[in-house]
């Protein structure tokens, strides 16, 4: 069967124009893109909606005509988009049919730490996993990957991850498209390299990692999207191990964005630039006239202090196609955006009652490595804390946290940028560069299960650029379990 995980696109369309990207092996003909079907659930007798996720391998026609065999969630590829709305108690039974242990990590959520699916919450083989907890954020584009430790990107690239949307009234109100699958469109974008027979090549990583020379959307390569009305939104996901992409269209016009990684920004930012380093997600809106509008990733234009021979190395001069928008028979004019989408509280660096210093440098953060068994700082919940997080290396990284969304203080001193400013879990952190973030920890402590942080580039996580902390109550003593252990 083509895709199983998928919804069934089995149509191959000819298109008379496909250029080859610079950097790839993008398919001559273009197949519709996959919607990862929406996650079947049902509400029990205590109001908690259930999910079911099976891990397994399959094969899937990643590239038309070959069987590639491939790692997904209730299919051979990615996973179901998971939707709950802000305020629902949601409940999972995730089973593990793979040879190996692995974890499915709820990337952007506030969910407690014994729930968070980290690399504390293994699931054998032929185990099970049942994490439950409260959605209790603003309604975001969020996403679900394995993490355990040491073979995150090796489970990622072989195809498990999925998004989860979190819905809220701000989110899907009529002013935005939020029709799934119709004008409302999830689309994780990845790279991979194959072997001639097909297979994943999971041969010679980049400094940055597997660095594929094909362009994977929700799955296979070579995309269109038929898009009904005037506009479409959005949700991209960079799902890459290591790539970096720097999103645009092809005929130069502006798109909109509207929500970062944490949820909908002030009001919406018109961009013609959009740059995504690994696990960073963006919504954006995109105005479709008579002809086909094209998403591209482009060559980074200024490599943030990279010299040029590294930027090849790390992929940044490489452009690709990403997918292509066709658009309807029928046009009606692009309703206006509104012009304010969400009040976000900015936390004042002022209010910061603790301070703390990340330093990215070959592939270990503060001189350290990631170890199991070593918690690296307890944050005292409802907190709020400036976390400085330094870039030493000439490599790019980026940063990521646990349970919270942030926001940027600065760059380099520097106010961010406007789509910079919203609530964010991921953030890139160019080489020589310095950001600062402001956070706090809510609702969760835990003695006993940390949360980490790290470097989202997969293969840097996994060699150990990665930390753990426990964010605990007033007086609450910290009692870390100690490795290796079975799930809770
Ligand atoms: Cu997306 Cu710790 O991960
Ligand atoms: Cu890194």
């Amino acid at each position: 069967t083509f895709l199983t995980g998928l919804a069934a696109v089995p149509v191959i369309a000819t298109v008379g124009c496909s250029p080859r990207t610079t950097a790839g092996a993008a398919p001559d003909t273009l197949r519709p893109l996959p919607i990862p079907p929406l996650a079947p659930s049902t509400v029990d007798a205590t109001g908690t909606r259930r999910f079911t996720l099976t891990a397994a391998s399959g094969t899937t026609e990643m590239i038309p005509g070959k069987r590639t065999p491939t790692w997904g969630f209730n299919g051979s590829i990615l996973g179901p988009t998971i939707r709950a709305r802000r305020g629902e108690k949601v409940g999972f039974t995730i089973t593990n049919r793979l040879p190996e242990p692995t974890t499915v990590h709820w990337h952007g959520m506030h969910v407690p730490a014994r729930h968070d699916g980290g690399p504390h919450q293994t699931i054998a083989p032929g185990g099970t996993w049942k994490p439950e907890w409260t959605v209790n954020q603003p309604g975001a584009t969020l996403w679900y990957h394995p993490h355990p430790h040491g073979s995150t990107e090796k489970h990622a690239y072989r195809g498990l991850a999925g998004m989860f949307l979190v819905d809220d009234d701000q989110t899907t109100t009529a002013a935005l498209p939020h029709d799934y699958g119709v004008d409302d469109i999830p689309l994780i974008v990845q790279d991979r390299r194959f072997t001639a027979s097909g297979a994943l090549d999971e041969s010679s990583p980049s400094d940055i990692g597997l660095l594929g020379d094909t362009i994977i959307t929700n799955g296979i390569a070579g995309t269109y999207f038929d898009v009904a009305g005037p506009r479409v939104r959005l949700r991209i996901l960079n799902g890459s191990g290591g790539r970096m992409y720097n999103f645009g269209l092809a005929d130069g016009s502006a798109f909109s964005m509207i929500a970062s990684d944490g949820g909908l920004l002030p009001r919406p930012v018109s961009l013609t630039r959009l740059a995504l380093s690994p696990g960073e997600r963006a919504e954006i809106v995109v105005s479709v006239g008579q002809s086909p509008v094209r998403l591209r990733a482009f060559p980074f234009d200024d490599p943030q202090g990279i010299g040029n021979d590294d930027a090849a190395q790390f992929g940044l001069d490489d452009s690709f196609d990403i997918l292509e928008l066709r658009p309807a028979e029928t046009r009606t004019p692009a309703p206006a955006l509104p012009t304010s989408l969400a009040t976000i509280s900015q936390l004042n660096p002022a209010t910061a009652a603790v301070r703390r210093r990340f330093d990215l440098q070959w592939y270990m953060i503060n001189r350290q490595r990631m170890d199991m068994n070593r918690i690296d700082h307890t944050s005292r919940v409802d907190t709020t804390e400036l976390w400085t997080v330094r870039n030493r290396d000439n490599w790019p990284h980026n940063f990521h946290v646990h349970d919270t969304q942030f926001q940027i203080v600065d760059v380099d001193g520097r106010r961010p940028p406007a789509h910079l400013s919203g609530w964010k879990d991921t953030v890139y952190v160019p080489p020589g560069s310095t950001i600062r973030l402001i956070l706090r920890f809510s609702d969760y402590t835990d003695p006993t299960f940390p949360y980490m942080y790290h470097c989202h580039l997969m293969l840097h996580e996994d060699q150990g650029m990665m930390g753990q902390f426990l964010v605990l109550a007033p007086g609450q003593r910290p009692a870390p379990m100690t490795m290796p252990m079975s799930g809770p």
